[in-house]
């Protein structure tokens, strides 16, 4: 398996969505609700994510491919370490994307068994490519230049700038993040909301924020996050501590590392 190519595969085919979104985004949306009546689909994550696994079964048949709007394949590709898996999230940010809001995202994680080993995060507003391969660090593309990522170093709560996000059935489950959103929002230097699982993770990785948290995620939205920021030196668990699998509905907790305990308590102490 050759690493580069598929890091290379990967980043030219979020480039090419990211163009389809940059299109779409000043278009009119066809919007229609799915799991609530807050959880959107626009045609435009439809037709993403038909590009998406249309080139990637072009390019890799054998592989799996676990995909938010439902184009998933079972696949025939094993390694030694387990299935080639792709987790695909068309856009990630469809609320910003569906309202005119500029911050979402295209992600595209490969996993071999349960370990990431490619992840490609692409803002198309800001044409900001943050990519990873496994073992070889974590790098941000921006105007055909790329740079390392590196987390922050950031070690109180107080002067940390944390980030987080907020399920689609919170109007109705009271696992709604409420009360862990007030306890940070008192202990940090700020919280944020932005609205893209992904590039809150890929902000974690490029020590714009020092943290992040978030239940209920599905796999798609942090399958190429992950390993940003693990290639970027911080810490990924899910929230009870336990390794960081590809999950439906996982509770994740992301950090710099230095943070990782602390979070980790006050989230506990809750
Ligand atoms: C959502 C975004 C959001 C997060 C939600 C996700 P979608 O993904 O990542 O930031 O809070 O939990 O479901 O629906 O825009 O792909
Ligand atoms: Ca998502
Ligand atoms: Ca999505």
């Amino acid at each position: 398996m050759d690493l580069q190519d598929l890091l290379t595969f990967t980043i030219d085919l979020s480039l090419e969505v990211g163009q389809l979104l940059r299109d779409g985004f000043r278009q009119s949306k066809e919007i229609e609700y799915k799991s609530s009546a807050i959880d959107p689909v626009t045609q435009f994550d439809k037709a993403a994510e038909a590009l998406i696994v249309g080139r990637i079964i072009e390019r890799y048949p054998s592989h799996a491919i676990v995909a938010e709007e439902g184009n998933n394949r079972q696949g025939s590709d094993a390694s030694p370490n387990g299935r080639l898996r792709w987790f695909v999230d068309p856009i990630d940010g469809t609320v910003n994307f569906a309202h005119g809001f500029p911050h979402f995202s295209v992600s595209l994680g490969l996993y071999e068994g349960n370990k990431p080993i490619v992840g490609v995060v692409y803002d198309p507003m800001r044409d900001e490519c943050f990519y990873a391969s496994a073992g070889d660090g974590a790098f941000l593309r921006h105007d055909g230049q790329s740079t390392p990522l590196a987390v922050s170093k950031t070690d109180t709560l107080l002067h940390s700038v944390l980030a987080t996000g907020f399920p689609y059935d919170k109007h109705s489950s009271s696992v709604d993040n409420l009360k862990q959103t007030a306890v940070f929002l008192k202990k940090s230097q700020g919280l944020r909301r932005a609205g893209s699982a992904a590039l809150d993770l890929a902000y974690v990785a490029s020590g714009r924020t020092d943290g992040y948290w978030e239940y209920k995620l599905n796999s798609w939205d942090y399958g190429a996050g992950v390993l940003l920021v693990l290639e970027a030196g911080g810490k990924v668990t899910m929230i009870d501590g336990s390794p960081v699998v590809p999950l439906p509905k996982g509770d994740l907790l992301v950090s710099n590392g230095r943070l990782h305990p602390l979070m980790q308590e006050t989230l506990n102490a809750i």
